[in-house]
């Protein structure tokens, strides 16, 4: 029996290791990195306590096995990143030396994204100005939880202004795109073309 709640702070290192688990285009990326954080600080934990309201985890008897996080204003969450999330981490983490990446390990790229992060394109933003991160564990996937937690996030971030939303994959996880397509997603044809496959979908403000 999966249970979808709220995030709570306690959660927190649940968030870290579901990100780590499942960092590898959708598969465990453990074997990759040497801080396992390092996922997280990216990915996940940013999210759940910049902005706790949309933020949800999915419980089994087990633990926390899921979450799903995102910001309703893309650009409004980038500008709070800049002044309440990356300094601690950029003093944390050293900018790698040379110019990206060609001899960089795991650690060192994501430290790079922590010193230079990446830029959503205006032209996806604009259309879609809101993103999310969804992602479980295997003893939890494939039972209508990431549809759940999808249509819990959309019930919340609609009244808060969400018109649109986008989400970038990584090229190499085919199952995370299906995901995605399944839930009314479209490829975008404005995007970049690249080692990520950015989908957007709007959200009805009826429904
Ligand atoms: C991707 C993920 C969030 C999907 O959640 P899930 O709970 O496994 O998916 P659901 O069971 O809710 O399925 C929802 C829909 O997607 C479809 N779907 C899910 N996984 C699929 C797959 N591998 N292939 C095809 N369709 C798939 C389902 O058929 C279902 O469609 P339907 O309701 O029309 O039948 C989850 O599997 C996961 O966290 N994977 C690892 C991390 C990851 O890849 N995260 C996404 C990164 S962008």
């Amino acid at each position: 029996m999966v249970a979808l709640r709220p995030f709570k702070s306690a959660d927190l290192d649940d968030l870290y290791e579901i990100s780590l688990a499942t960092g590898h285009a959708g598969r465990d990326a453990t074997a990759l990195y040497q801080d396992p954080r390092m996922i997280g600080h990216l990915y996940s934990a940013p999210y759940a306590l910049l902005s706790p309201a949309t933020s949800f985890v999915a419980e089994d008897e087990t633990g926390v096995g899921g979450y799903i996080v995102g910001a309703v204003d893309t650009y409004a969450f980038d500008y709070r990143l800049g002044r309440e999330w990356w300094p601690e981490l950029r003093a944390a983490y050293p900018d790698p030396p040379g110019s990206p990446p060609t001899r960089w390990n795991a650690d060192q790229r994501r430290c790079y994204l922590i010193h230079h992060p990446w830029r959503t394109p205006e032209a996806i933003v604009e259309t879609y100005p809101s993103h999310l991160h969804v992602n479980l564990l295997p003893r939890m996937q494939g039972q209508g939880v990431g549809r759940s937690l999808l249509e819990l996030w959309f019930g919340t971030v609609r009244p808060l202004g969400a018109a649109g939303v986008h989400v970038g994959v990584s090229a190499h996880n085919h199952r995370g795109v299906r995901f995605w397509k399944s839930c009314g997603f479209v490829p975008l044809e404005n995007a970049p073309t690249g080692s990520t496959v950015w989908l957007g979908r709007h959200l009805d403000a009826d429904r």
